[in-house]
C-alpha cells in the first residue's frame, strides 16, 4: 500500500530569515499591521542558519513528509543571476531530508518574488509566465530527480486577491479584472512547469495547493444564500471546475464577468487543501461592498472561526475531482495549547475516518513546523509545533502539541 504522507509545512520567506524580496520591501514602507508593534522580519525564524537543529525536530514529530518551498529571491537575487551557494544549500536540505527517510514535498511559488520581479507588474503580464517558468526550470534541473512531490503554486486565488483584490500585499491594487488576469498567467506557468516537471521524472506527482474556506449563510435569506453559493463558486471551485473544462470562468452581475479558455487539460496529479476555517456572509445593499464575512464560531488568534466538520466536506468535494489529496495545510495561531491540542484531534478524527473512506487523500501536513513570520500579522501569530523564542537566540522548544500529534502518527503507523 501507497504509505499516507504524514507532516508538517513551512513556506521558505516565513521562516529562512535575512531576504530581500517583495515582501521586505512592502514591510520596509510600512504596509503590514505589524508596522509598528512586531518584531520585523529580519531573521524570520532563523531557519536558514538552523536548519539542521529544525530538522532534528522532524524526527521527533515521527513524520515522514516535510513541506517546503524554494526562495526565488534566493536563488535568483538579480534577474538571470543564480546564487549557486544558495541552491546548493537546498541540496543539503534535502539530501538530508531523505537521509532520514523523510519525503520532501517542495513549493515553487508561495507568495514571494524577488524584487526586481516586482518591477516587471508582476502576473499581470504575461512575460511573468516565461520569467517565472525560466526560474522553475532552473529548479527542476537541480532538483527533479530527488524529488516526487511538487507543488506549483501556493493558494494563487489567495496571492492575487491580496495584491491585486485588496490591496494588502505588493504591489497594493484593487481591480478584479487584474485578479482574473493574474489566475489566468499563474495557470499558464502552471501548465509548461508540469510539462517540464514530467519530462524530467515521470514518476513526480504535481499539485497546486489550493485554499478552502466553507461559506455559510449569516441570516435564513434568498440573498445571503445567493451570495455563499457565488462566493463557494468563485473561491473553492472555479479553478478545479476550470482544470476539467479547460475554461477559467466567472460570473458576478455587476462586479465581475470572466471568461478565458486555458489548455490546463486536466494537468494536475493532486490537488493540495489547504482548510483553516468556516466564514459566516450578510448581503448588503452596497455596489461597493456588497458583503460582510465574519467568524461566529470561536475564534483563534488569527479571528478565524473553527470548524473541523468543514475539513470533511471540502474533502467530499475535491474527492469529486477524481484526483489525489493532501492535505497541505491546517493549523491554528494560538498561545493557548490546550486549544491548538483540541484542534489538532477534531481534524485528525476527520482525516482518519476520511483516510479508511477516500483512498484519494494521501496526506495530512500541518502548519506549521514552528512559529513563524505570519506575513500581515508578523510574528505575533503563532502556529508552530515547535515555539520559537525570538528574544532569546530563537530558542526553539517542543509546544505539548507537538507530543499529541507524534503519538497519534506513531499509533497510526504502527
Ligand atoms: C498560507 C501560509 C500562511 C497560512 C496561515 C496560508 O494561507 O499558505 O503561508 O501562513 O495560510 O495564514
Amino acid at each position: 500500500m501507497k504509505k499516507f504522507l504524514w507532516g508538517v509545512g513551512t513556506s521558505a520567506f516565513q521562516i529562512e530569515g535575512n531576504i530581500e524580496n517583495d515582501f521586505t520591501d512592502w514591510e520596509s514602507k510600512g504596509n503590514f499591521k505589524n508596522a509598528n508593534s512586531d518584531p520585523r522580519y529580519e531573521n524570520g525564524s532563523n531557519h536558514w542558519k538552523l536548519w539542521e537543529t529544525d530538522f532534528e525536530y522532524l524526527k521527533e514529530l515521527n513524520v515522514n513528509s516535510y513541506r517546503f518551498s524554494i526562495e526565488w529571491a534566493r536563488i535568483e537575487p538579480e534577474r538571470n543571476k543564480y546564487s549557486e551557494k544558495a541552491i546548493l544549500k537546498y541540496h543539503k536540505m534535502i539530501d538530508k531530508l531523505i537521509e532520514m527517510g523523510i519525503e520532501p514535498i517542495i513549493t515553487l511559488h508561495h507568495f514571494t518574488h524577488p524584487k526586481w520581479f516586482h518591477t516587471l507588474s508582476p502576473w499581470t503580464d504575461e512575460s511573468s509566465v516565461d520569467i517565472f517558468t525560466k526560474f522553475a526550470n532552473k529548479i527542476i534541473k537541480e532538483f527533479a530527480h530527488k524529488i516526487k512531490y511538487w507543488i506549483t503554486f501556493n493558494e494563487p486565488l489567495v496571492w492575487a486577491l491580496a495584491a491585486y483584490g485588496d490591496a494588502k500585499f505588493p504591489p497594493g491594487q484593487k481591480d478584479l479584472y487584474k485578479v482574473m488576469n493574474v489566475i489566468n498567467h499563474i495557470l499558464y506557468a502552471h501548465i509548461r512547469i508540469y510539462d517540464m516537471l514530467k519530462e524530467a521524472n515521470p514518476n513526480t506527482s504535481i499539485g497546486i495547493a489550493k485554499h478552502f474556506i466553507i461559506f455559510k449563510e449569516a441570516r435564513n435569506l434568498f440573498f445571503d444564500k445567493k451570495l455563499v453559493n457565488k462566493l463557494h463558486s468563485f473561491f473553492n471551485i472555479m479553478m478545479l471546475e476550470a482544470f476539467k473544462t479547460n475554461t477559467l470562468e466567472f460570473n458576478f452581475p455587476l462586479i465581475l464577468k470572466y471568461t478565458s479558455f486555458i489548455p490546463l487539460d486536466n494537468k494536475i496529479d493532486f490537488w493540495g487543501i489547504n482548510y483553516y476555517y468556516r466564514l459566516h456572509a450578510k448581503f448588503k445593499i452596497n455596489y461597493k461592498n456588497p458583503m460582510e464575512l465574519f467568524a461566529k464560531e470561536p475564534a483563534t488568534d488569527m479571528g478565524w472561526a473553527i470548524y473541523p466538520k468543514g475539513l470533511r466536506k471540502i474533502i467530499k468535494l475535491v474527492a469529486k475531482y477524481g484526483k489525489e489529496m493532501i492535505i497541505t495545510e491546517n493549523g491554528i495561531a494560538t498561545e493557548d495549547e490546550s486549544l491548538r491540542i483540541k484542534f489538532i484531534k477534531k481534524h485528525l478524527k476527520i482525516v482518519k475516518a476520511q483516510m479508511q473512506k477516500k483512498k484519494l487523500l494521501v496526506g495530512y501536513l500541518y502548519w506549521s513546523l514552528l512559529d513563524n513570520y505570519e506575513w500581515l500579522e508578523g510574528k505575533s501569530k503563532r502556529f508552530g509545533l515547535i515555539h520559537v523564542n525570538y528574544k532569546n537566540n530563537f530558542e526553539r522548544t517542543l509546544k505539548p502539541a507537538a507530543f499529541v500529534y507524534a503519538k497519534f502518527i506513531k499509533k497510526l503507523c504502527k
